[in-house]
């Protein structure tokens, strides 16, 4: 290459479409719409070249397109502010962004569409002490204006949705229907209901809603016929199509508008809410390998649906109020990951109200329903916002388990292979993750029975915890040759962190004996574990006594040992003050540009993963040249897509193998949890 050759290059590779609007705190990788549940997860694109609320399309966590579009008219002129909306021979301006914020439940969006202003608030609301309104599969959007002249000016609103919220194949017919009253709804539904499947990620039954209190004109149609309908007139017929078919036919859409009149001072804010519902929500296992209905609490209970539409207050000003406050310094972890809205779960009621049980799809990587070690990661924004959470979502583990259908010693890795199929694994041929699996489920029932003192739990499935805790005993001071959590970076013989882990685990069911005053049990578990800790440091530290080994006795080796989190967790003070410094001044000596390696095989790493090992260290650099490193990949902007979990620690881009929209990143809320116990 020659000189000016490689100064293209590089110059080519820093190359950075700036924003030009005000973010804050800063312009996300992708920017949450309306994210509550499995099947409600729409995203704006963000990034270096996205975040722009007019002009592009939101998305389904997968990338396909949700039809979701905005237009403002003021004084006879049309503007889009949401979308990429298209109508032949006519072209409505961009309206223009001027800021974007976002809090841990609302992105904020402030446009200026000529004459006026127009904030657009996108509120997905964490509710964790109310069950019900928790399981609403809801979210809300509010638009207000304001003249920004002075001058009054005639203002009317429109909203649509397209038929692409029910399906992942456009090309299946939908059906659909709009209820007058109060409330105007639109409600769309595939036409042939298929329970329990999903085709690319997209659930094939239930319905989704678009609604808004009456007050406004309504139309369901092609998408160019409501569209222009709205463009030239200000409003809408009131009628409805009734030629159902295929989504991607004559697209259908389902608009509101409204009329505001002259307007001068900022207006009451248009709440419009947004959601998909199913009933049956999942089908889990039970006894004799037959299966038992999970239902939505939304469409079990009336009341549900008053609660829809009257959501949580949002303020339509573009105030940044962060809703929870981080420890340490400035960069902080929460408010790093509240764009992707961790609460994305279902929580459902079986057929007695005391029946209630949680369930969390393992999006992107693949599906499974309920998998230990995306609940591990994910444990301390329940354990933060409400542990009585963490024991919904570990019930149904438990329940199957307990059957004895599962024929494995070890813990199993999940409740069903796709969601929201929780239908178990009688074959035993789960994805086998033993030690890291067993030492999860032990640590995590300890950790609730400590933040709750509610040692149910742990007297309900006694002999289970001892079983894996045996498994432990057994297999994890040498383990063999086998995967962790990080299965992507394949299988390896005598793993440190999976020692560590499996070692916590011991210490974590002496805990459980304990606070269910089985005082010789509590003894046994701690003796073997406080006898494994010296044996452990002797296989696992380098023989220059720099690091631990990320695999014993190979010193050119190491990792990220975020196991050592729940150490500090459960507090049980297994590991020494030396060996927590040993690594607290290692990691500084192999940091990349964009942070530190998860182990010596690749340069990728992982943001719940570094946040982990945040709270695990002993100094405020090491700990917060984590943090950091976490951020910068966050603001560098190199992708577009929701909150990748895996990425480059030398490019700062998403890491080939592609994991979106993961539940995993509650685990940035690791900090708060330590608090919280
Ligand atoms: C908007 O159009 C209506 C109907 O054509 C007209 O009466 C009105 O004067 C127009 N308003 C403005 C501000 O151009
Ligand atoms: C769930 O199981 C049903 C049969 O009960 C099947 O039709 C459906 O395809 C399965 N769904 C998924 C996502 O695998
Ligand atoms: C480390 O940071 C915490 C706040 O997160 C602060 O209270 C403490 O004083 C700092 N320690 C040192 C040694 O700077
Ligand atoms: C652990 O080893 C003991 C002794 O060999 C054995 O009795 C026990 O069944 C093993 N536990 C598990 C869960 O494999
Ligand atoms: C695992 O480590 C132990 C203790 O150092 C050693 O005896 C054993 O050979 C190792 N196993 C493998 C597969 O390397
Ligand atoms: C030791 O670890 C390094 C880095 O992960 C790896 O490249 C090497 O193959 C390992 N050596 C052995 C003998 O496993």
């Amino acid at each position: 290459m020659t000189q000016t050759c490689i100064l293209a290059f590089l110059s080519a590779l820093t190359v950075v479409v700036a924003i030009s609007w005000t973010a804050t705190p800063f312009n996300p990788l992708s920017i949450p719409l309306a994210v509550r549940s499995p099947s409600l997860s729409c995203w704006l694109p963000g990034g270096n070249d996205g975040g722009n609320l007019a002009g592009q399309w939101p998305e389904f966590w997968t990338g396909a397109t949700l039809g979701w579009a905005g237009y403002v008219r003021v004084d006879n002129t049309t503007y889009v502010y949401m979308g990429a909306p298209s109508v032949p021979n006519l072209s409505p301006p961009l309206a223009t962004q001027t800021n974007f914020a976002f809090t841990s439940t609302q992105s904020i969006f402030k446009l200026n569409a000529g004459p006026i202003t127009l904030p657009a608030s996108f509120l997905s609301p964490i509710e964790p002490n109310d069950l019900l309104r928790q399981s609403l599969p809801f979210s809300y959007l509010a638009i207000s204006v304001e003249s920004n002249d002075g001058a009054p000016h005639s203002v009317q609103i429109y909203s649509d949705i397209s038929a692409e919220w029910v399906s992942g194949d456009d090309a299946l017919v939908a059906s659909w229907s709009t209820h007058t009253g109060d409330i105007m709804t639109h409600q769309v539904q595939l036409r042939t209901q298929e329970l329990f499947s999903e085709v690319n990620e997209h659930t094939q039954y239930g319905a989704a809603y678009y609604s808004v209190a009456s007050g406004g004109t309504y139309q369901t149609g092609a998408d160019v016929n409501v569209r222009t309908q709205f463009i030239n007139n200000g409003k809408l017929t009131n009628t409805e199509d009734t030629n159902y078919r295929a989504v991607d036919q004559n697209w259908p859409v389902f608009g509101h508008a409204f009329d505001l009149g002259s307007v001068r001072a900022a207006t009451a804010p248009i709440v419009f809410s947004i959601g998909h519902a199913r009933d049956p929500a999942l089908q889990y296992i039970v006894m004799n390998d037959a299966s038992k209905m999970a239902y939505s609490m939304l469409l079990r209970f009336s009341s549900g649906i008053t609660l829809v539409h009257s959501p949580p207050p949002m303020p339509s000003t573009l105030t940044y109020t962060p809703m929870r406050v981080q420890s340490p310094r400035t960069t902080q972890p929460s408010s790093l990951s509240p764009p992707v809205k961790p609460l994305v779960l279902e929580l459902t009621i079986g057929t007695s109200s005391d029946d209630i049980l949680m369930f969390m799809k393992e999006i992107s990587s693949d599906g499974n329903v309920n998998t230990v070690d995306v609940i591990f990661p994910a444990y301390p924004i329940f354990l933060y916002t409400n542990p009585a959470l963490a024991r919904y979502l570990l019930e149904p583990l438990f329940q199957y388990q307990n059957t004895g259908q599962s024929p494995n010693k070890w813990s199993g890795h999940d409740m069903g292979s796709h969601y929201p199929n929780a239908t178990g694994h009688n074959d035993g041929s789960d994805e086998a993750m033993p030690v890291e699996e067993s030492g999860n489920m032990v640590i995590m029932s300890a950790a609730y029975m400590k933040a709750t003192g509610d040692s149910a739990l742990g007297s309900s499935y006694y002999n289970l915890l001892q079983q894996w805790t045996s498994f432990l005993i057994n297999d994890s001071l040498i383990p063999a040759n086998q995967i962790s959590t990080d299965d992507f970076a394949g299988a390896l013989a005598n793993q440190t962190n999976l020692a560590i882990k499996g070692i916590v685990g011991i210490a974590g069911m002496s805990q459980i004996a304990s606070a269910l005053g089985k005082t010789v049990d509590a003894q046994y578990y701690s003796s073997i574990a406080q006898s494994y800790v010296p044996l452990f440091e002797g296989f696992a530290t380098s023989k220059d006594g720099s690091h631990l080994d990320l695999s014993y006795g190979n010193d050119s080796s190491w990792g990220i040992t975020y196991n050592l989190y729940a150490d500090k967790l459960l507090q049980a003070n297994l590991f020494p003050d030396h060996l927590y410094e040993m690594q607290t001044d290692w990691y500084p000596t192999v940091k990349q540009p964009y942070g530190i390696p998860l182990d010596t095989r690749h340069l990728y790493t992982k943001t719940d993963w570094q946040i982990f090992m945040s709270a695990g260290v002993t100094s405020n650099s090491t700990r917060d040249l984590f943090i950091e490193s976490v951020a910068s990949f966050q603001k560098g902007g190199l992708t577009n897509e929701p909150f990748p979990d895996l990425y480059d620690t030398n490019t700062g881009e998403q890491d080939v193998i592609q994991f979106k929209a993961r539940p995993v990143v509650g685990g940035h809320f690791a900090h708060l949890a330590l608090k919280a116990l």
